[in-house]
């Protein structure tokens, strides 16, 4: 009985994200959906929480007052995030206290395990993965969960900003001799290890999460878009950007 009732539901469900409407309540998605929705959510949350402790001893590090301002802003904006989506997962029934304590949240991306060293580090960093999770994320912002499509709307407002501020910096330390080899290290460093964050091409669960419109791109051309966006830039800046078959 409870296989008829979940096949049903599936039918009702498709046809609704077939037709470009979103879903909002839990009882209207099946167990599939469900912890598909999760596992993105979840990895989502995990990463923004360690990328706010990533970048806390840059509070301390930063050169400047206005730039240790600048970077608790960062923090509490990542903070911010994960808590967003965190109730979003609590929502769907799971233990967020769990994911956080006892799991640590083993479901960020492998690179929010690579220490950030030095400045030059910290803002290239800034660069290239506050512009990839704006790529990944411009999915979720039109997909078929209601709630989290909405709040990824005020998220990437804030990344958007994170996004200048990396920016801001790369340019100038690309622009002074004395720490433009700094730069390009850190460069050199940062994107085969980011460049990876975006998954192979034609996942089977890439595949899944198109059927349920969780996502609506291909990894690769999601990591196509990142890298036509950030090569040109770090260009006119005088760098030089490695391939795009460079994935560490
Ligand atoms: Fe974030
Ligand atoms: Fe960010």
């Amino acid at each position: 009985m409870l296989v008829v009732n979940e096949s049903s539901k599936h039918e009702t469900m498709m046809g609704k994200i077939n037709s470009g409407a979103q879903l909002d309540s839990v009882e209207e998605i099946t167990e599939d959906y469900k912890q598909n929705l999760l596992k993105l959510m979840i990895a989502q949350a995990d990463s923004e929480l360690a990328g706010a402790y990533g970048y806390v001893p840059w509070i301390e590090g930063a050169p400047t007052v206005a730039e240790k301002l600048a970077m608790a802003n960062i923090v509490k904006d990542e903070v911010r995030h994960a808590k967003a989506i965190y109730d979003l997962v609590e929502r769907l029934g799971v233990n967020v206290d769990q994911l956080i304590h006892e799991d640590k949240m083993k479901n960020r991306m492998q690179v929010f395990y690579e220490p950030i060293k030095t400045w030059a580090d910290l803002v290239m960093f800034n660069f290239l993965m506050d512009r990839a999770a704006g790529h990944q994320l411009q999915d979720a912002a039109q997909c078929s969960w209601g709630p989290w499509a909405a709040a990824m709307v005020q998220i990437e407002k804030e990344e958007l900003m994170h996004v200048r501020h990396g920016e801001t910096w790369v340019r100038k330390l690309a622009s002074d001799p004395l720490t433009a080899p700094d730069i390009q290290r850190a460069l050199n460093f940062w994107f085969p290890k980011i460049n990876k964050v975006f998954g192979k091409a034609g996942t089977q669960s890439n595949q899944t999460f198109r059927k349920y419109k969780l996502k609506s791109r291909d990894n690769d051309d999601v990591r196509n878009s990142w890298y036509k966006e950030i090569t040109p830039l770090l260009e006119s800046y005088g760098l030089t950007v490695p391939s795009i078959d460079v994935v560490g």
